[in-house]
């Protein structure tokens, strides 16, 4: 469990990495386009048929956001309750908080861009949570010399408390 754990957070962060170089990756060919005579209006945007190099990246922003993240997180959470300690689930749910206000605020930004700067920044405070939650479970290391003798190494102090999963 403690394994699967870190592994869904792992998951959680390197979807944090995609979704900002999915989204850079759209708005450049964006501009692109329009640098290259492009025109985008509201009609243009509704009939879908605008291409452009970088239209997957707007493609993979929002399938990823909408499905991918929030299924993910929320099998962390499911997936918490497996593993020994409070903290693990404590992290799982503040990224569930987080995940959902993320999405909520991407799609309501169009309406009220200010909260893209939100979405900018809440996306970091995700990428932060779920590292830490990748790194709460990871297996202890065992210190100098003990893989030889079976007895720590002269000096070496015991880690701190590890929470420990089934
Ligand atoms: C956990 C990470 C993220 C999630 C879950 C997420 C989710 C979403 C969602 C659901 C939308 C609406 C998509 C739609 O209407 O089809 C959206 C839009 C947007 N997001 Fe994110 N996002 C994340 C990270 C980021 C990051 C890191 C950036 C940039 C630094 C970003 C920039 C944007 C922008 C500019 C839009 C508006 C353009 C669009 O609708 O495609 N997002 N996001």
């Amino acid at each position: 469990m403690r394994k699967a754990y870190a592994v869904l957070a792992w998951i959680i962060a390197g979807a944090v990495v995609v979704q900002a170089a999915a989204i850079a990756f759209g708005l450049s060919g964006l501009i692109s386009w329009v640098q290259d005579g492009g025109v985008l209006d509201k009609a243009v945007l509704e009939s879908g048929e605008v291409s452009f190099a970088g239209v997957l990246g707007f493609v993979v922003h929002s399938l990823n956001g909408q499905f991918l993240i929030p299924l993910v997180t929320l099998a962390l959470l499911g997936v918490s309750f497996g593993v020994r300690g409070r903290r693990p689930r404590v992290l799982a749910a503040v990224l569930v908080v987080l995940v959902a206000a993320q999405v909520t605020l991407g799609l309501t930004a169009p309406a009220a861009p200010y909260l893209g700067i939100l979405h900018g920044a809440n996306a970091l405070a995700i990428l932060l949570v779920a590292v830490a939650a990748a790194r709460l479970v990871r297996p202890a290391r065992a210190p100098a010399g003990a893989a030889t003798t079976g007895v720590p190494a002269a000096g070496s102090a015991p880690r701190a408390e590890q929470p420990r999963g089934t």
